[in-house]
């Protein structure tokens, strides 16, 4: 204790023979310390204070404020535990009890046998990278979204949805009926290599089986049990307007793909008709146009025209659908894959990740368009001088917030009654 204490007071603590001045020092010195220590217990009562009255109203606000790495933060304990706290609002990484098949760069994908259990994280990628943060409530959203359009669309082709786990007695029941495994370590190799892990750990495996494990509640709402499929890797892209990269692609050679385009469309422009575009789909070099050879080297030559097909039925029905709730379908993308012998849709369907969306009262050739999905956060990146070959940045608090809320909004234009 005397050892923290200036040279004057330590003195003073050996009880040092004292001039006034120094004894003045002194008292002054005490009180000066009781002064900073009331001022410091004040200012920790206050902080604990509206720490109680402010997380139960607004936790979901503050994860999303604290969540970028404030390193003035970190270093006060205080914060740090507050962080700790607040980031448990979204989920970036699930390590449930299940043998883990592949960590896209959103979805963590579990291998239960014959169906799989595919769980929507919060995580965002842009560019072909996950991004160091996550957005609260996407994984939910996509994950619901999807399970709405697979089932307004499966009259036009079968999809993998078998359930999606929206309550916690459908969670029990696949716990139930499925071997547990060791839960996997976050390097294991089916990470996509972008993903950058922050897990939401569980200790599920530990837990008696007939009891509702902890986890349960981070698969309700974002969860979906499918048929696994035989995954045709090919990202079938159907546009209907000229838009993001095919705009730069038409402004650069005239064509989007294989197809040439006639002269003279603006940006943003509604198409003569709706095009089939397919890519690639690799985790290791960027979408490309899908050639001739890609096809013959996935054996799928039997299956492009069904593919096709299909890809322009679904479009023409969504976008239908989404101009009776004021939104445009810009473009989108599917992914199939075949269930017993038969093509069928999996993966994601008509989601903000995977589709443009435009506020209809709001469009205008040839101008910026009011995005409801990822774009704006694309805007962002691109803006930032983020060169897209290093690490992504962090996006400001503003940027996730205006994600989710714009996440949620085209949730509820598509699905409210
Ligand atoms: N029913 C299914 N059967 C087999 N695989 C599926 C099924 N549904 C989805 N998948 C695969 O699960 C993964 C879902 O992960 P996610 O969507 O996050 O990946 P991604 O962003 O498409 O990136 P990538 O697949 O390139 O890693 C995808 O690879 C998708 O092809
Ligand atoms: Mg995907």
């Amino acid at each position: 204790m005397c050892c923290l204490l200036p040279p004057v007071a330590r003195n003073a603590a050996r009880g040092a023979k004292l001039s006034n001045k120094m004894k003045s020092d002194v008292i002054n010195m005490m009180k000066w310390r009781a002064q900073k220590t009331t001022q410091s217990l004040i200012e920790l009562l206050s902080l604990g204070l509206s720490l109680l009255i402010f997380l139960p109203f607004n936790i979901k606000k503050m994860a999303i404020i604290c969540q970028p790495p404030v390193t003035n933060l970190t270093l006060n304990p205080f914060c740090c535990i507050l962080r700790v706290i607040l980031t448990m609002s979204v989920i970036l990484q699930t390590n449930l009890p299940f043998s883990l098949a592949r960590r896209g760069k959103v979805r963590d994908v579990y291998d239960l046998g014959d169906k799989l259990l595919i769980v929507s994280t919060d995580r965002i990628s842009a560019f072909d990278y996950v991004l160091p943060c996550g957005v609260p409530e996407k994984g939910r959203i996509l994950n619901q979204l999807s399970a709405f359009w697979f089932k307004k669309t499966a009259h036009i082709i079968p999809n993998h949805l078998i359930t999606a786990i929206d309550n916690l007695d459908a969670v029990q029941d696949l716990i139930a009926s499925t071997p547990t495994v060791t839960p996997s370590t976050p390097n294991e190799t089916a990470s996509h290599p972008t993903v950058i892990a922050r897990s939401e750990v569980t200790k599920q495996s530990q837990r008696k089986r007939d009891s509702l494990p902890t986890p349960g509640t981070s698969l309700v709402g974002r969860s979906m049990l499918v048929a696994k499929a035989h995954r045709i890797a090919v990202e079938c892209i159907v546009r209907g307007y000229l838009s993001g990269s095919a705009w730069a692609e038409y402004k650069q050679s005239g064509r989007v793909g294989n197809i040439r385009l006639p002269s003279g469309i603006e940006e943003n422009q509604e198409l003569p008709q709706h095009i089939f575009t397919p890519t690639t789909k690799s985790d290791v070099e960027h979408d490309r146009p899908l050639t001739r050879e890609d096809v013959t080297e996935l054996g799928i030559e039997h299956l492009m025209a069904e593919m096709e097909q299909k890809s322009l039925l679904i479009y023409r029905f969504a976008q239908d659908y989404a101009k009776t709730r004021g939104i445009m379908i810009a473009d989108t993308k599917f992914e199939f894959g075949l269930i017993n012998g038969k093509l069928s849709l999996i993966d994601e369907l008509l989601t903000p990740d995977s589709s443009r969306f435009w506020d209809a009262s709001q469009y205008k050739v040839g101008q910026f368009q009011h995005s409801l999905d990822k774009q704006p956060v694309r805007d962002w990146l691109l803006a930032s001088g983020w060169d897209k070959e290093s690490p992504p940045p962090m996006l400001p608090p503003e940027v996730i917030q205006a994600t989710t809320e714009r996440y949620n909004k085209i949730y509820s234009l598509f699905t409210k009654e």
